[in-house]
């Protein structure tokens, strides 16, 4: 049986097809708007996947006739193993499995550039053989290899280091610079030999391949030198790519739905990579070149001797918060790890009943991925009017009674504002040392993901509360109950 009746006009499959397009990329559109904003966010992504079955259905629409067991079987095979992975995935494994995706979208637009090619027949040279385009055609399609080779292994090297299959130190090549630039150019000249020049299906087919096996390489020798840390960023930049090549691809085979959602990836990834490399003080050539962890800073920001660091305990945390009215929660990587949040909304409960004002205070780059601490505390339903991002609340901790920085450490490090030495200089951080009181939550007096000292442990009104947050956070709950 035919998906589409073969009697159907062809032109009506053209028109729908068209009006699908057109509705899903409206659709595209209004979801990433949607995405923006926490509240929306969760809506946002089910307007895009609809959008995105609306574009496939409509594509197939438009093919015609097509034997519906591949389109069953294809939906039914890719949608298990992408229900299956996201049902298993933990919310602190979400960037590892955004690059997988990531790479799966560029290995994509490298078999639509192949099969482009596979099925096209004919002779001379690549240019002569494309059926629309010309060399345009032809060059697109070899910078569509290009670029979805380079994402596919760029992002399984991003999803091995974050997973830590392998080192998230950063491995640097002896003349790395030279090889990136030789491994981009050859394939290049190669691209324009085959559209131009060579001539014949089997020896294009080889340069094709080629191009594909040396760009893989690249993808691993851009990537292997970058630390785990700057992953995050690293994954956007490859969701960015991933996008172009789906662009890419869409003018390969003539698919102006995929032309336009790919371009749409392909910008929203280099918003969101800017985004994160300003709030984290660096630029984008310094995370991609500039070897970031391969060792411990040096300078004045680097390691060094803590002198005069207080302690304190949870019982004496909760006797102080008993009688505190005006609180904030700063929120870092290490409550991530702890999965404290949990608890960080339990005390919260209790504090409030006994008629504290709890306001949580969150860095743009707290913890390890954007959005991070956002998702975290809405899986514990803590309240959007509670939350406030860094800007909103920086100029009010002078009034805050107590600050409590639950794993946070870069974020809230006040040196950031004076030593020019630290990596950390500039970055804008949380003003949480001008509270009266601040406890901080972490295992020892160990550095953040920038490895330098933090001035705040040594403030006088800081004390440190040693131990995993969540453990710290649920006896402050004890001793809170027992009060
Ligand atoms: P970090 O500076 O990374 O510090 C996290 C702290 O958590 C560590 O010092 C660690 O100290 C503590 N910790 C770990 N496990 C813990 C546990 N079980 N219980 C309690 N504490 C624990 O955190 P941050 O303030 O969130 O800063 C984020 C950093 O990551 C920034 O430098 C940012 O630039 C960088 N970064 C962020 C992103 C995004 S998009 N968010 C992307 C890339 C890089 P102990 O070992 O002493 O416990």
């Amino acid at each position: 049986m035919d998906f589409i009746a073969a009697t159907e006009p062809m032109h009506l499959n053209h028109l729908l097809a068209n009006f699908g397009y057109l509705v899903s990329v409206v659709m595209f559109m209004l979801a990433i708007m949607r995405m923006g904003r926490v509240k929306t966010a969760r809506s946002g992504n089910f307007l895009a996947a609809a959008a995105m079955l609306l574009a496939v259905v409509s594509s197939f629409v438009e093919m015609g006739q097509i034997e519906p067991w591949y389109i069953v079987g294809g939906l039914v095979v890719g949608g298990a193993v992408g229900a299956i992975m996201a049902k298993k995935v933990q919310m602190t494994q979400m960037p590892e499995m955004v690059a997988l995706l990531n790479g799966f979208g560029g290995l994509a637009s490298t078999f639509v550039g192949l099969a482009t090619f596979f099925s096209m027949g004919g002779s001379g040279t690549l240019g002569q053989m494309m059926r629309e385009g010309g060399w345009f055609g032809g060059m697109n399609l070899v910078l569509t290899l290009i670029v979805g080779s380079v994402t596919f292994t760029g992002s399984v090297i991003a999803f091995l280091k974050l997973s830590e299959k392998m080192s998230g130190k950063p491995i640097l090549l002896p003349g790395r610079h030279v090889l990136n630039g030789i491994l981009l150019l050859v394939p290049l000249v190669l691209g324009v030999g085959a559209v131009w020049f060579v001539q014949g299906v089997p020896v294009i087919a080889a340069v094709l391949i080629l191009i594909v096996l040396l760009t893989f390489v690249l993808g691993v020798t851009i990537v292997i030198p970058i630390g785990g840390g700057d992953m995050p960023v690293v994954i956007s930049l490859l969701n960015s790519y991933s996008g172009i090549a789906a662009a890419l691809a869409g003018f390969t085979i003539n698919e102006p739905v995929l032309v336009v959602s790919g371009s749409l990836v392909g910008a929203s990834g280099l918003i969101l990579t800017q985004i994160m490399c300003k709030a984290m003080n660096r630029s984008l050539a310094n995370v991609m070149f500039g070897g970031f962890g391969a060792e411990a800073p040096t300078g004045g920001g680097g390691g060094g001797e803590y002198v005069g660091v207080k302690s304190s305990d949870p019982e004496s945390v909760a006797m102080i918060l008993a009688d505190a009215g005006n609180i904030v929660i700063v929120p870092g990587y290490g409550m991530a790890v702890a999965q404290a949040q949990h608890a960080v909304r339990e005390m919260a409960n209790i504090l409030e009943e006994k008629g504290a004002n709890i306001r949580y205070a969150v860095h743009p780059v707290a913890g390890r991925m954007p959005g991070h601490m956002n998702v975290l505390l809405a899986e514990a339903n803590v309240p959007y009017e509670q939350l406030f991002e860094m800007d909103q609340i920086n100029d009010d901790f002078r009034n805050v009674d107590v600050v409590l920085v639950i794993g946070a450490n870069d974020t809230v490090n006040p040196s950031a504002k004076t030593d020019k030495s630290s990596p950390l200089y500039g970055m804008p951080v949380m003003n949480v040392e001008e509270a009266r009181t601040v406890f901080t939550m972490k295992r020892s007096l160990g550095s953040g993901f920038a490895q330098v000292k933090n001035t705040l442990f040594e403030c006088q009104n800081n004390y440190m509360v040693y131990g995993d947050a969540r453990k710290t956070l649920e006896e402050i709950i004890k001793a809170l109950k027992e009060d």
